[in-house]
């Protein structure tokens, strides 16, 4: 599927629950809820119908992400039933981590090639400030039971912001030291409660890990997504770059995405076009849903702007728990 400015979108997320244990202080405010009501999220019959056509278009790429994923139950069945959809060639996931322990080996089995964990301090106390859970330990369990479940990739998402009470996220980079972990560092964006912090970002970031561990070299490798990587010398692991705010890469987004209930937003700060659900459950024909499909991607907006949004542009009002990332 291509926008009118040229892009070429294979890549569908899948935020497949908006409930999450954390309280992640960039992303979600309060105590979290409400929560949608079990009957506004799709089925799994819903999103394989969604994929299908998305597969259909050009779609190769799926993203699950939440709130959290492992939340959904029969998540590792949802996985095997939509990785097997034609077309599509990889899937991957994004979690907290706290539940994926347990979980990992079947993720794995279901198909699942990438897992993503959420990860910004090693600080027992600071993980619990800044998330709201004691949870740090099962989090670290979770990236041992990923590596050893045999995931293509396992990276580590460390969202930067001023007064996070993070600590130094530099020290998370140790992390990719003996075992080939990518460390990524995401510049806290403007979106939900994310709009109280200021990033600490990319070139500030490169600077203390500079320090610390000598020159970072360009990799010369992408991912699926936005992430451009590093390499420490002695390092088995990369160190990822995601700067949406200091150096947006919107000219190259790849791609789209659907809310729990079925919303198509097809820019991260911009509110959803599309009702997908209501279309689904009126019954929609396959062609009637490729075309709304096609139509949506095709408005997909040129850019996000924080700091000047564009005028008559409907700005994301979910928080990112919402949304997915
Ligand atoms: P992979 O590299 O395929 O694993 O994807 P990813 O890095 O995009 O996925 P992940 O779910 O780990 O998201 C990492 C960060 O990138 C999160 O902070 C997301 O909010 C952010 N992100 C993902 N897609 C976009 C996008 O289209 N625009 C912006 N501004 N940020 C995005
Ligand atoms: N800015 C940047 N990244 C965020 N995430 C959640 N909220 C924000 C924000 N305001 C990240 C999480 C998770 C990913 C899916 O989105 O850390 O790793």
């Amino acid at each position: 599927m291509r926008d009118q400015f040229g892009r070429e979108i294979d890549y569908l997320r899948l935020s497949v629950t908006d409930r999450c244990g954390f309280r992640c202080r960039y992303c979600v405010s309060g105590a979290g809820g409400p929560f949608l009501p079990e009957g506004d999220l799709l089925t799994d019959g819903e999103l394989e119908r969604v994929v299908r056509a998305a597969a259909s278009l050009g779609v190769t790429r799926l993203k699950l992400t939440g709130g959290e994923p492992l939340n959904r139950p029969g998540i590792a069945a949802l996985a095997a039933r939509l990785g097997a959809v034609d077309g599509i060639r990889s899937l991957t996931l994004t979690t907290n981590g706290a539940a994926l322990a347990p979980l990992a080996r079947g993720l794995r089995a279901a198909g699942v090639r990438e897992v993503n964990l959420s990860l910004d301090t090693l600080d027992r106390a600071r993980f619990l400030a800044l998330t709201g859970v004691d949870a740090l330990d099962r989090v670290l369990a979770g990236l041992d039971a990923a590596v050893e479940a045999g995931f293509e990739r396992v990276k580590l998402n460390c969202v930067t912001g001023q007064d996070l009470g993070q600590g130094d996220p530099a020290a998370l980079a140790e992390l990719a030291l003996a075992r080939a972990v990518d460390v990524r560092y995401i510049e806290s964006m403007p979106i939900g409660c994310g709009r109280t912090f200021h990033p600490v970002t990319r070139a500030q970031m490169l600077r203390r890990l500079t320090d610390r561990y000598g020159p970072l070299l360009p990799a010369g490798e992408r991912g699926n997504g936005p992430a451009e990587y590093y390499r420490i010398p002695g390092f088995a692991g990369r160190i990822g770059f995601i700067s949406a705010v200091s150096e947006p890469f919107c000219a190259g987004c790849n791609r789209i995405r659907l809310t729990p209930d079925g919303q198509l937003k097809p820019c991260l700060q911009y509110r959803p076009t599309l009702d997908v659900r209501t279309l689904l459950r009126a019954g929609v024909s396959d062609e009637a849903l490729r075309d709304a499909l096609r139509e949506a991607v095709w408005q997909k907006p040129r850019a996000h702007q924080f700091a000047h949004p564009a005028a008559g542009e409907r700005l994301e009002d979910r928080p990112m728990s919402a949304i997915g990332g």
